[in-house]
């Protein structure tokens, strides 16, 4: 355990969920962009309850709520001091949490799950460690509820164990990690807002036979091809059929985005999560910096503001500095 009041840094990596094809079950860490945090025990005054032990402090200019119960990390904290205290029944403990949003809410890049995953892996070193990672995504997942109103993990889960991960079940949880060959990312982020809840809302309950058979095959591909590092295999499988369709009207230009980025040499990609991100994969770094630029050609000529990133996939995860 580490002393009382003795801060450490926390540093949460963006993520790209569902990675085309596996929608609510497959994603992957990037290196680029990242939430910076810093957390402390604090002594805890008698008689508080677990909300009344956390303390949210915004270091940033986004005006997230502080108040525990609705503020991501600070859900994702009170799931955890429960559990701790179930089997700890003597002790109570109290979390200080100060939360640099350097990924910004709302653009597709994991940033809600960054900032609870972020929050539960600095707990638990501050307590020594003492949970696994299974058990962190399963605090982490109570912060994506309170976002977007449903627990999923393809955000978390490889927020927490780095690389790619596979969600085979949330209930109960089973997450596999998963190899990959060296891949580079290439993201646009347009400067519109989608809500993870809306792009949720829009989706059709039911889906053609036909439909999931292509989907099963392309999720299937994508595992060999990330396992066998057969780049051409993983370009074919970055395919959705399902959820892509209803959700690229949301994201202007997305169409012509990704046939230009194709042209230019990317293996392949599409949403990242949500949206509005757009991300690419691509083998070689020289194609990836292509690529880029076709991103912002595109959205310079359509007039909308955007921020882009090219980077690569992180293995480690959140990443603590005591
Ligand atoms: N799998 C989720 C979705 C990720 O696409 O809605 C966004 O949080």
């Amino acid at each position: 355990m580490i002393p009382i009041n003795q801060w450490i840094k926390i540093k949460a990596p963006a993520t790209v969920a569902n990675m085309v094809c596996g929608f609510d079950i497959l994603g992957f860490a990037v290196n680029s962009p990242y939430d910076e945090m810093e957390m402390r025990l604090v002594p805890r005054s008698a008689g508080s309850t677990a909300v009344e032990a956390i303390t949210i402090i915004n270091m940033d200019t986004y005006g997230l709520p502080t108040e525990p119960e609705k503020n991501v990390a600070g859900a994702a904290l009170i799931a955890l001091i429960e559990e701790y205290e179930m089997s700890h029944p003597n002790s109570s403990i109290a979390f200080e949490v100060k939360i640099n949003k350097l990924i910004k809410p709302g653009s597709g890049v994991g940033s809600s799950a960054a900032s609870s995953a972020g929050a539960v892996v600095g707990a638990n070193y501050l307590l020594g460690k003492i949970f696994s990672n299974d058990d962190l995504v399963r605090f982490a997942m109570n912060g994506e509820k309170v976002a977007s109103g449903v627990k999923h993990a393809d955000n978390i889960a490889p927020c927490i164990f780095g690389g790619v991960t596979l969600v085979r079940s949330i209930f109960p949880l089973e997450i596999i990690a998963l190899p990959s060959p060296t891949l580079y990312v290439t993201i646009v982020h347009p400067q519109i807002e989608v809500r993870t809840s809306d792009a949720r809302s829009i989706l059709k309950q039911n889906v053609k036979l036909k439909d999931a058979i292509k989907q099963w095959g392309n999720i299937a591909g994508l595992v060999a091809g990330l396992m066998k590092s057969d780049y051409d295999l993983i370009g074919r499988s970055l395919e959705d059929v399902i959820i892509e369709p209803v959700r690229s009207i949301l994201i202007p230009g997305f169409d012509a985005l990704k046939l230009a980025c194709k042209n230019a040499g990317a293996l392949g990609g599409g949403i990242s999560g949500s949206g509005p991100s757009i991300f690419m994969l691509s083998k070689e770094k020289e194609t990836a910096l292509a690529v880029e630029q076709e991103m912002k050609n595109l959205y310079e000529g359509l007039g909308l503001a955007h921020h882009t990133y090219v980077t690569t996939i992180n293995q480690q995860g959140v990443q603590i500095e005591a």
